[in-house]
């Protein structure tokens, strides 16, 4: 499975993916989640220590190909799954974790960094790896690059006018990229208004509906995982019945 969170800034987006890339770790797929967001927040939701390394410059090389183009590879005896055991960091429930880096140092390094990131992503077989991403907020970023792994979009939705505004644009850009499928998650809801509120204000399916939770607020505060503080919460239950909707139509396919 390769899904990839998009929505407004505080929409939902890192406390949702980290619980759902460690649910679908627990049925026994091998999950990368992938931070591309230079904010942090995938890092506390999944129970990985926050740290900024990302991939290091020096994982790719530089190439010419036969036009006498300037291209970039990863650097010769990595191959994607071994960048991923060396640069990534293992969660509780075994997810690998892989950052982007944040937004820091020399900018040459960086966009070797990105180049790195993009040429291990790109490269991975879906056989052997689920993959879950985060992507940064907004609108435009999300996918000119970093959301092209995606197979489903799940584009997150606050009950709110702004959020369901920014999720409509986020489907129009999603409808129009690689993406074959995008549908919606509905968050913070309390009731069943909320959802359809989400449904008519994105125009989408809605593939989910996480409750508000305030044990997630508490979480946040301590500045630990959800799953590590309370399994037995309702977005933990309700990230946990999206994750086996998905994976069951996913089957079917
Ligand atoms: N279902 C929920 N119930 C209560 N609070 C939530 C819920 N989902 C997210 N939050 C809170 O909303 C804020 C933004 O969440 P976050 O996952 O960081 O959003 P994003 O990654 O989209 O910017 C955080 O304080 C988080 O704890
Ligand atoms: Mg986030």
């Amino acid at each position: 499975m390769r899904v990839a969170f998009v929505g407004k800034g505080g929409a939902g987006k890192s406390s949702i993916a980290g619980v759902f890339a460690r649910m679908l770790a627990r049925q026994g797929a091998r999950v990368l989640a992938l931070d591309s967001d230079p904010m942090p927040g995938l890092a506390y939701s999944l129970g990985v220590p926050s740290q900024d390394a990302g991939i290091p410059a020096d994982a790719v090389e530089e190439y010419e190909d036969d036009d006498g183009r300037r291209r970039y590879r990863l650097r010769s005896g990595l191959d994607p799954s071994a960048a991923i055991e060396r640069y990534s960091t293992v969660s509780p429930d075994g997810v690998r974790f892989l950052q982007l880096g944040k937004a820091r140092g020399v900018k040459g390094e960086n966009s070797l960094s990105h180049q790195a990131y993009q040429l291990i992503v790109d490269s991975l077989s879906s056989d052997d790896w689920s993959v879950v991403g985060d992507l940064p907020g907004g609108t435009r970023q999300a996918f000119f690059g970093w959301g092209r792994f995606a197979q489903t979009v799940l584009v997150v939705a606050e009950p709110t006018p702004a959020s369901v505004l920014t999720a409509r644009r986020l489907a129009r850009l999603a409808l129009h990229s690689s993406a074959p499928r995008v549908l919606a998650v509905a968050n913070k809801t309390r009731g069943e208004a909320d959802v359809r509120y989400v449904e008519r204000g994105t125009g989408l399916p809605v593939a989910g509906s996480v409750p508000y939770d305030e044990t997630q607020r508490d979480a946040d505060r301590r500045g630990v995982a959800l799953l590590d503080l309370d399994a037995d919460t309702p977005l933990v239950a309700a990230v946990a019945s999206l994750v086996s909707s998905l994976s069951a139509e996913e089957a079917l396919r």
